[in-house]
């Protein structure tokens, strides 16, 4: 594929957070899998598996176990700093009816840390490069999830509360998940049930910079806090369902 097929694939691959519960083949499930795991991983250690979950009794317990913490993740938010504007906190809908409840498929990445020996010493023995060598891989194969999802028709969703403590040891306590095993999110896929909202981006100039740069070329602190808060309420936005209102 040449650059223009890339660049377009890339455009489309958004996140759609509403999903028709149309199944999805076994031949598009495994599609979406032989892209993944192509992805780049630190000395080619592969440290992933995919967990396919498509048993509604599974489905429905993960959306359970989410929806067990939400009330402490949203509570966390009201502690935020007041200048970022408006709270997360949306009106029940989302709690009594997830979006992504509805999707068909839930693909749940996991990362094999034991596989970290065979990296090279100076990356074993230094904590915090091994960790970024190790999630840098799994992120790849969970991008690539996504790009083979938008490539496919698919919609497709992070899942990132799968990874808090709670919702993971129950989730690989449900589905007999060895305890070595860490779960990295959870992708979930079907068939798009929206387009998603034009997507706010930042400016290319702003963010290239060219040899000896200086402090001057990079962003102040309060460009950076007017940015942040824009985003914020774009990814408010982008995660409300039709409708529904927001909680001030
Ligand atoms: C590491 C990571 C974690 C994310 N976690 C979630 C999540 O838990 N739930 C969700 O709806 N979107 C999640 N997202 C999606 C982002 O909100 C989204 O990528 C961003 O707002 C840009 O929108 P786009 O994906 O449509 O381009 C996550 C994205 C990344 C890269």
């Amino acid at each position: 594929m040449e650059y223009e097929g890339l660049l377009k694939l890339v455009k489309k691959r958004r996140s759609i957070r509403r999903f028709k519960p149309d199944p999805l083949s076994d031949e598009i499930i495994d599609k979406v899998i032989e892209v993944a795991r192509w992805a780049p991983s630190g000395f080619n250690m592969q440290p992933w598996e995919f967990v396919i979950v498509r048993k509604p009794e599974f489905k429905e317990k993960i959306v359970e176990l989410i929806g067990e913490i939400r009330p402490l993740t949203k509570a966390m938010e009201t502690a935020r700093e007041p200048w970022m504007g408006q709270v997360w906190k949306m009106t029940g809908l989302v709690e009594k009816e997830m979006d992504y409840t509805t999707a068909p498929v839930y693909i749940i990445l996991l990362g094999d840390p034991r596989t970290n020996v065979g990296l090279p010493m100076f990356i074993r023995y230094d904590d915090g490069l091994r960790r970024m060598i190790y999630m840098a891989g799994l992120a790849n194969a969970f991008l690539y999830m996504h790009l083979a999802a938008a490539s496919l028709g698919l919609a497709s969703q992070w899942i990132s509360l799968t990874h808090t403590g709670y919702v993971q040891c129950m989730i690989k306590n449900i589905l007999g998940i060895p305890p070595e095993l860490e779960i990295f999110d959870m992708i979930v896929l079907g068939y798009p049930a929206i387009e998603p909202p034009a997507k706010l981006m930042r400016e290319k100039k702003e963010m290239t910079h060219f040899d000896d740069c200086g402090v001057a070329d990079f962003r102040s602190l309060e460009e950076v806090m007017e940015f942040t808060k824009k985003a914020r309420n774009w990814n408010i936005g982008a995660h409300r369902r039709k409708g529904e209102k927001h909680e001030d």
